[in-house]
């Protein structure tokens, strides 16, 4: 893919430093070699996520300035009320701090014990959200997306005939509303097909299931329809997005990602009804509901961010660079999930690392190793988040063992990922010398966030 420079100039900048090596390692050894355990100074290049780690344009701080700070009707709920219906075409807005806030508010009005959310892939906090109240949140992604190295454009997409083969067995009245997740993040950041978001929405329809799309990273997906979808060449990534929604009930979204805000989120719909229903619970657990979860200010920043990010010069840069962090592993040899993703690079731990059993968490090893190595923060998504156990202890792996590189919006340069190559390149070459690791504490629920390791030899 051709390279695109960065369409913006960097007015601010703030000093990262590289600790020593053996400052980090004996940073690892404290933080029971959980990178999450780590404090964000002692990290040079931070992949940990690309949630609320954007950086702000100067428009955006313009934003912050603007805020109006009133309890009740301030005018930067009108103005994102405005961009939300331009954008999205949804009537009604519930501003919320985050995305899992949107979702709590959705899920806990409407689904009950013994219901059911169909998704391409749900996202761990939206399956939590989902399960809290009693439902079964049914992931339904196409087949290619468990082939890591097919080069299918859309491995996001939903399964349709499994969707309404699944619909079918559990009965429409069990089903309050159906889901899609755009890009899919739990399967690589993938995108899906306004093809399949349209036949998606037809089976919805067709059972009179209502349609929610869980939004997060919209404008790389409608960038990555424009650039691999027939017909849409030359189509305008809003007006693709627009598209999109048009074809749905309402949406959630974490403005943390795609509106390019360190905090913020928000759910829209069009129904009268289900807006009153929610209005009330934002009132309850958010705020009044011109404000909800935030100030005034972050709603301004997040109106700018809503069309910066769908600025089509951007989401060119945005698209290539990380895909130029993906052809860099490439020449240094490393697997990952192909093709390279909107917002990051899925490494396949378990081929990169054969010598390291599941059992001994070859994902969190290679978190571990580049960490040591090069002072870089990464994520496991593997045995260590998702195992399960049998009565006797055995461990039930799950499919795949990959490490997330994702990539925060606006803030790495070409070198930094260059530099993050180069990192895996070293530990590529003294690979062996890496150890499993097993636990020395795990919590039984989301331990990823906190369990603690040591090597398995000591
Ligand atoms: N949906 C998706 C697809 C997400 O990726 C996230 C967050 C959420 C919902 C929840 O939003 O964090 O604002 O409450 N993903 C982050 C990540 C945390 O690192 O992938 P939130």
């Amino acid at each position: 893919m051709e390279l695109f420079p960065e369409p913006f100039r960097i007015k601010t900048v703030e000093p990262i430093k590289m600790i020593s090596r053996e400052e980090r390692e004996a940073e690892l050894k404290k933080a029971g070699y959980n990178l999450f355990l780590i404090d964000a100074e002692k990290i040079f290049v931070d992949l940990l996520t690309d949630s609320g780690t954007s950086a702000m344009s100067d428009k955006q701080w313009a934003s912050i300035m603007v805020g109006d700070e009133s309890y009740a009707g301030c005018r930067n709920f009108k103005n994102l009320e405005k961009t939300i219906r331009d954008i999205f075409g949804f009537k009604h807005l519930i501003p919320t701090h985050q995305g899992r806030a949107a979702e709590n508010i959705l899920f806990s009005l409407m689904v009950k014990p013994g219901d059911y959310v169909p998704n391409n892939t749900h996202f761990d906090t939206t399956r939590a959200n989902v399960e809290a109240n009693g439902g079964v949140a049914m992931d339904l992604v196409v087949d290619e997306a468990k082939d890591l190295t097919s080069q299918f454009p859309f491995k996001g997409n939903m399964d349709i005939k499994k969707l309404e083969n699944f619909i079918r067995e559990v009965g429409p009245d069990k089903i309050p509303l159906g889901m899609i997740t755009i890009t899919n993040n739990s399967i690589g950041g993938q995108p899906v097909s306004l093809d399949n978001i349209r036949q998606t929405a037809a089976v919805y329809r067709k059972y009179g299931i209502l349609f929610f799309i869980d939004a997060c990273r919209y404008a790389e997906n409608s960038y990555f329809i424009k650039t691999r979808e027939p017909g849409y060449e030359n189509a305008k990534p809003i007006d693709i997005a627009r598209e999109i929604f048009s074809m749905a009930d309402g949406c959630t979204m974490s403005a943390k990602k795609d509106a390019l805000v360190n905090i913020g989120g928000f759910l829209a719909l069009n129904s009268d009804q289900l807006f009153e229903q929610f209005k009330q619970k934002l009132i309850l657990v958010e705020g009044f509901p011109t404000y909800g979860g935030l100030a005034g200010r972050d709603l301004e920043a997040i109106s700018t961010g809503l069309y910066e990010g769908l600025d089509e010069d951007y989401l060119k840069y945005r698209i290539a660079h990380t895909r130029y962090l993906a052809d860099r592993l490439e020449e240094e040899g490393v697997p990952y999930v192909k093709p390279s993703g909107g917002h990051g690079i899925y490494v396949d731990a378990k081929a990169f690392l054969p010598h390291i059993p599941q059992e001994q968490f070859p994902g969190q090893a290679l978190v571990a190793a580049l960490y040591l190595e090069g002072g870089i923060r990464s994520v496991e998504i593997g045995s260590v988040m998702f195992a399960k156990y049998e009565a006797n202890g055995k461990i039930i792996p799950p499919a795949l063992e990959l490490v997330r590189l994702a990539i925060p919006r606006r803030v790495y340069t070409l070198s930094h990922l260059d530099y993050v190559a180069s990192v895996f390149g070293k530990v590529r070459q003294n690979m062996e010398q890496i150890k499993g690791l097993k636990f020395t504490y795990a919590p039984k629920a989301l331990r990823h966030f906190t369990a603690r390791f040591k090597p398995v030899e000591e």
